[in-house]
């Protein structure tokens, strides 16, 4: 097997401390795959040292490696910042520069934490749900976008909603080719009996389907609703596919059911690059306390050996590991229930590495 080359992307807030503790899976990997690991500056941390939340030499590294790590961007004190500079901008630049189109958000309740959701174990136990989140393009990405000032004084704030042909077509193809691995069932969610742009969406998505899979159940539903029955009857989710800033609401909402943000890991995908990330954020409140739990962050790794590294043993291996250390009772603060003792980020992170081979 040739030599693997990640960047790492630690960021802001407790992205350092998570970030940390996957290297350490990493470490452990390299013990039989030769890993060539580099870090790299992304968001507030690099504005600070550069001026800019996207250093050129990021992008270039971040192209050129097999993967990307990242832990996460942003806090309180880069909030007065133009947006332009904004950490948040590194986050959202390294995806376009990268080209990541496909963002795949898997939402799994582990049966040790079945009760750590707020919702009834009865409605969240055993669901596995993989949104698709479309990742560079729609109202995030749109022009034209800003603030100006009108003739009379007043502002007004505008960004743009779009989306072509083909940026839906691939994000369609990549939603029921990750269907026919799993249980070949796709939702659509969109908004088309209110945005032009949506029914688009949905025009296309239904093609896609005719065209090449109808060995896929497709279904469409508006993006309301399906934040109403993501809560109702999760059950029903195999694949979710949607544009980037429904994705963006629906994934959080479907880590809820699964107890904690904490416990998600996500991969962004393009044709050529690939970045593996938590889906929670720098969490500034804990950053820096060791209280961070470092799961997310590892599954992501473990992700990256599937996805990109072809390392599947290992991808095995990392998720057994977390699976035996909940089994022993191992808790962070935002798994542990009331009562239950919880321990810090280094220490799950030595936790895993204990279950590993
Ligand atoms: C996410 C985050 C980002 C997004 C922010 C930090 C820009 O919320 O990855 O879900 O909105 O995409
Ligand atoms: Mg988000």
């Amino acid at each position: 097997m040739s030599a693997k080359n990640i960047l790492v992307l630690p960021g802001d807030g407790i992205g350092q401390e998570i970030v940390r503790e996957a290297r350490k899976i990493l470490d452990w990997a390299g013990k039989t795959v030769e890993i060539n690991i580099e870090e790299g500056l992304i968001g507030g941390t690099a504005y600070d040292e550069t001026g800019t939340p996207l250093p050129e030499d990021t992008v270039v590294r971040g192209k050129a490696a097999d993967a990307v790590l990242l832990g996460a961007v942003g806090g309180t004190q880069w909030e007065s910042l133009d947006y332009s500079v904004r950490p948040e901008r590194g986050l959202l630049g390294i995806r376009k520069e990268l080209g990541l189109y496909c963002n795949l958000r898997p939402a799994q309740v582990y049966p040790q934490l079945a009760d750590a959701s707020t919702l009834k174990k009865e409605v969240v136990s055993g669901i596995d749900i993989m949104v698709v989140r479309e990742l560079s393009s729609g109202i995030y990405f749109g022009e034209p976008k800003g603030v100006e000032t009108l003739p009379n004084g007043q502002k007004r704030g505008f960004n743009t909603l779009t989306y072509t042909t083909s940026e839906i077509e691939r994000i369609a193809v990549r939603a029921f080719e990750a269907a026919r691995k799993r249980n070949k069932r796709v939702c659509s969610v969109d908004k088309a009996n209110v945005l032009e742009c949506t029914e688009l969406w949905r025009d296309v998505v239904t093609e896609v389907h005719a065209k090449s899979y109808s060995d896929i159940e497709l279904s469409h539903m508006y993006v309301d609703n399906a934040a109403m029955q993501l809560i109702r009857d999760p059950h029903q989710f195999d694949v979710i596919v949607t544009t980037n800033m429904f994705g963006d609401i629906l994934s959080d909402l479907a880590s809820m059911l699964t107890g904690s943000i904490g416990m998600l890991q996500s991969a962004s995908l393009g044709d050529k690059c690939a970045l593996y990330e938590p889906i929670h954020g720098s969490a500034p409140d804990i950053a820096g306390k060791g209280l961070a739990n470092p799961l997310a962050t590892i599954l992501s790794v473990a992700m990256m050996f599937r996805h990109s590294l072809d390392m599947p043993e290992q991808a095995n291996q990392v998720e057994e590991a977390i699976s035996r250390v909940l089994d022993k009772g191992f808790r962070t603060a935002d798994i542990a229930m009331a009562g239950e003792k919880s321990i810090g980020t280094v220490a799950m992170g030595d936790a895993v590495l204990a279950e590993l081979p």
